[in-house]
């Protein structure tokens, strides 16, 4: 099998992590967690999102938490703009990425972002222009690629019908995600192939929950098509607020010391990044979600 020889991860710890939780994680407590993602070497960071705060209150700190990380002028912070109001509100606080989301089931773009697949791509496509103007790269993530909470399978089609529309529009890559955790291996694969109609494989990325503990499958997976690029949660943090019963990313730490395994260095120090994990999921009062956090936190014990 040829796997691809690196891999690069995004963590969407702070923001998919993140935007889930009741209670209010302080700016401060999310600014300390980008600090140390960066620390253990992550280069992308999705750091927040520009969205209405009544709907997602977790988020409404954004231009506070993006004024208080020290940057590093090699790691990319990205924020997510469903529309040219948060694209305008988000380009005060100098984003390296937007990211426009929309999803492959009609059901779920109306529950997430209020509107249809075909008024998302009208919401995208200044926000597009403005952030390619501006100079700021844009991602395109499209949600329930193979499951939907309210409509069930996602046909591979509805896939491609959406890369080839945000294609159209100018969105520079695409994240093929996994919203609710329900993909198998072959499922997964599907859709990437789907993606594949619209963008080149250095341009697609896989996002995959963990609900159904497929995720570390599915990115290898992923990785048998040629995929290279992931997205993944420090201590398998993460949910959507509108995919109710969906849980965390695949966690960051497993993603690693799977690529570790396989022989391929994704640049991260996975000691600092199981400390990184450890230091968010104390302040939310419970246990990481990664087995390989959880094995190595136990074998600090014993030794
Ligand atoms: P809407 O109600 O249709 O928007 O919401 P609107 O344009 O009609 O405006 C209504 C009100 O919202 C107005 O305020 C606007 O100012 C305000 P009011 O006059 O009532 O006081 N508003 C905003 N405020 C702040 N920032 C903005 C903004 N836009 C309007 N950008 C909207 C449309 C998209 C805003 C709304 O549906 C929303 O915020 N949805 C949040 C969706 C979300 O964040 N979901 C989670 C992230 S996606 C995800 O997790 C999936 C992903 O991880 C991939 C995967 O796993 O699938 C990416
Ligand atoms: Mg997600």
């Amino acid at each position: 099998m040829n796997y691809p020889t690196r891999v690069k991860l995004v963590d969407v710890g702070p923001r998919d992590g993140l935007q889930n939780e009741k209670t209010q994680v302080p700016a401060a407590v999310k600014v300390e967690l980008v600090h140390r993602l960066q620390d253990a070497g992550l280069k992308e960071i999705e750091v927040t999102s520009f969205v209405s705060p009544k709907w997602v209150p977790q988020m409404a700190d954004n231009a506070e938490v993006m004024a208080a990380i020290e940057r590093r002028a090699d790691v990319r912070y990205s924020v997510l703009t469903p529309n040219l109001q948060g694209f305008e509100a988000a380009l005060q606080t100098r984003p390296d990425e937007v990211v426009v989301f929309g999803a492959a089931s009609e059901a779920f773009s109306q529950k997430n972002i209020n509107c249809s697949i075909a008024e998302s791509i009208e919401r995208f496509r200044p926000v597009v222009q403005a952030a390619l103007d501006a100079g700021i790269a844009v991602r395109g993530a499209m949600s329930c690629t193979v499951g939907c909470p309210y409509e069930g399978d996602v046909a591979p089609e509805r896939v491609a019908y959406l890369a080839g529309l945000l294609k159209g529009i100018g969105v520079q890559r695409v994240d093929v995600a996994d919203t609710i955790g329900v993909g198998t291996p072959r499922k997964v694969q599907r859709a990437i192939d789907a993606a594949l109609q619209h963008y080149d494989i250095d341009s697609v990325s896989g996002h995959f929950h963990d609900t159904y503990g497929q995720a570390l499958s599915n990115t290898l997976a992923a990785m048998e098509l040629g995929v290279w690029n992931f997205q993944s949660s420090v201590a398998g943090l993460g949910g959507c607020p509108y995919a109710k019963g969906a849980t965390g990313n695949v966690s960051t730490e497993d993603v690693v010391y799977l690529l570790h395994g396989l022989g391929i260095d994704a640049g991260i120090d996975l000691d600092k990044l199981v400390d990184a994990g450890k230091f968010i999921s104390d302040f939310l009062g419970r246990k990481p979600n990664s087995r390989v956090a959880t094995a190595l936190l136990n074998k600090r014990q014993q030794t």
